[in-house]
């Protein structure tokens, strides 16, 4: 193991535009490294695919933060009452039951009846950014798209969507400095003052809507305490908009960024699912890490891991590990062998899978099927990264023309 990376190892600009890279060079000295992140707790991070796939599926490594180190749990959000009880911070019993109660509205058919208003959605989007001839793809379509399906899906009311916008967005990036930190609290507050509001209005007035079921699943058969609705519905609202936009944002700018494979998918449609696989894989949407601590003394990989730190397991490394893949740094949509781990792995694998394939296969099916003439407006090396030192790999912007 080479000694301990500093913090800006992931927090630099370099690193932002092509983390494959760095992953590829630190490869050579192991799989585990350890990592000053947070700065002065011991912390790891793992990079390789067979430990990145069993770290995540094991249970000495949890995720309840209330047993996690407190300094941890002030560093990421989950000293925040609006996200501490939720189920991808929680470990089983919790987990279990939390997962079940939302699984319920997650099932394939839930998920396949949503097929027409999301081709709705899409178009109207692509008819709107046609009119004017050129557009911001993340703002103008892989923005709205999710956030609108989330929404409608939640019964929480899409006009909101920049509010919700901002809140993901602190919520997701860890607190480095007072501003962050201040933005933070604020941030928790207005989450929390929203859904009191939306789950008052519900429990007044219930409707067709999951909000409501899962307020009758807390009221009725007390399945969920008060704080575990509030957590469900932040997480909700926020794995609904940071992930399915830079699935479509990240995979758009690949497939513009290699001709030949945007024509083989124009010339080969069928080739759609293999493809979201292959964006999912090859820049997707939690590239960075997502963690675990320890809640006993370890080993991976040969490197021994105390009780209490923090694991992160990057599933951008995982994903390009040549040990797993071939050529892993090609973009291939015909690509078989594909066993990702964009989505996890292990008992808290994404539980909104189904939908975030299905919104992309609307999506990039009909954006490219509308418009033939699809192309970056700038240069690939103007296209700037998100730097917000959040978990998500993410554009800040995507200008195209058709
Ligand atoms: C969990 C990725 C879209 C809901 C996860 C995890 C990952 C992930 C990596 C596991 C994290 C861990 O083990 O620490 C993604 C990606 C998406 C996406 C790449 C889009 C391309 C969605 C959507 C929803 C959703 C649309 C629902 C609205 C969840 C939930 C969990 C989760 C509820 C927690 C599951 C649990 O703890 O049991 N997601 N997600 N995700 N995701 Fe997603």
């Amino acid at each position: 193991m080479s000694e301990k990376l500093p913090i800006e190892f992931v927090f630099n600009t370099e690193f932002g535009r092509d983390p494959y890279a760095a992953y590829s060079t630190l490869r050579d000295e192991g799989p585990v490294h350890a990592i000053d992140f947070p700065p002065g707790m011991d912390a790891f991070l793992v990079i390789g695919y067979e430990h990145g796939r069993q770290a995540l599926n094991d249970p000495r490594l949890a995720k309840g933060m209330s047993r996690g180190p407190a300094r941890f749990r002030e560093f990421t959000s989950t000293d925040n009452p609006v996200l501490a009880h939720n189920m991808l911070n929680s470990d089983p019993p919790d987990h279990t039951r939390l997962r079940r109660l939302v699984s319920k509205a997650f099932t394939p058919r839930r998920t396949e009846s949503l097929r027409p208003r999301i081709q709705e959605i899409t178009d109207g989007l692509i008819d709107a950014m046609a009119a004017k001839g050129h557009a911001d793809l993340l703002d103008d379509f892989a923005f709205p798209l999710p956030i609108i399906v989330i929404c409608e899906l939640l019964g929480v009311p899409a006009e909101d969507r920049d509010d919700f916008r901002d809140w993901s967005t602190s919520l997701v990036s860890p607190a480095l400095d007072e501003e962050q930190a201040r933005h933070r609290a604020e941030t928790n507050a207005a989450t929390r003052a929203y859904f009191t509001r939306l789950l008052a209005e519900r429990r007044a007035e219930p409707r067709d809507d999951m909000v409501s079921a899962l307020v009758a699943a807390s009221d009725e058969e007390e399945l969920l305490s008060e704080q575990e609705l509030l957590a469900t519905l932040t997480l909700l609202l926020i794995a609904g908009h940071e992930t399915t936009v830079n699935l479509i944002g990240n995979g758009m700018l690949a497939l513009l960024t290699h001709p030949d494979q945007l024509q083989l998918l124009r010339d080969k449609p069928e080739l759609l699912p293999s493809a979201i696989e292959e964006f999912l894989r090859y820049d997707g949407p939690v590239e960075r890490a997502t963690f675990r601590f320890a809640a006993e003394d370890l080993e991976i990989a040969g490197v021994h891991i105390p009780k209490g730190s923090v694991v992160h397991i990057s599933l951008g490394a995982v994903d390009h590990d040549p040990e797993a893949f071939d050529a892993p740094e090609t973009l291939d949509i015909a690509r078989t062998e594909n066993r990702h781990v964009a989505f996890g792995h292990g008992i808290h694998f994404c539980l909104g899978a189904p939908l975030a394939r299905l919104e992309a296969q609307i999506a990039f099916g009909t954006l490219l099927r509308r418009l033939p003439g699809l192309a970056l407006a700038c240069a690939p090396s103007e296209i700037a990264w998100r730097q917000d030192g959040s978990i998500i790999r993410g554009l800040r912007a995507l200008p195209v023309g058709f």
